[in-house]
């Protein structure tokens, strides 16, 4: 398996898990809303972990730190976790309209962050590094 193919299915996987997200925040039952927020937020978050502990720490040591081409991918990590920080609040709130246009934000920047790592950066991994390798490691993420 390419390294591409794994990290795609578990982009798909938290595009499924926010799609249900913003529909139960849309029914008003802010329990249940806060619930599968942080279930989406905890795998959204060892995805990132995945990428920033094992597949990114390697890349960077293979290119020599020469150019690094995971700032940019960093950068939106964090811009991520910051809108998760704020859609968390307008749930403790029980905002609906707040938490609804917060997760449209964070759905453009997902999408834009997801292509650049399935047309880029996972190509690039494959290209360069010991794929099998990476994937095992990162499956340990957790
Ligand atoms: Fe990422
Ligand atoms: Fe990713």
């Amino acid at each position: 398996m390419t390294i591409n193919t794994f990290m795609t299915g578990e982009h798909r996987r938290c595009d499924e898990n926010f799609a249900n997200l913003e529909s139960v925040i849309d029914s008003g039952d802010f329990e249940n809303a806060k619930k599968v927020f942080e279930e989406f937020k905890n795998d959204m978050l060892t995805h990132f972990k995945q990428e920033e502990s094992v597949m990114f720490a390697e890349f960077n040591s293979c290119s020599g730190g020469g150019c690094n081409p995971t700032s940019v991918m960093l950068a939106e990590h964090d811009q991520i976790r910051i809108t998760l920080d704020q859609i968390k609040t307008a749930l403790e709130n029980s905002d609906k309209n707040r938490a609804l246009g917060l997760c449209e934000n964070l759905l453009f920047i997902m999408q834009q962050h997801n292509m650049k790592e399935e047309q880029i950066m996972y190509n690039l991994a494959d290209n360069t590094l010991d794929s099998d390798d990476i994937i095992e490691k990162m499956k340990l993420v957790s």
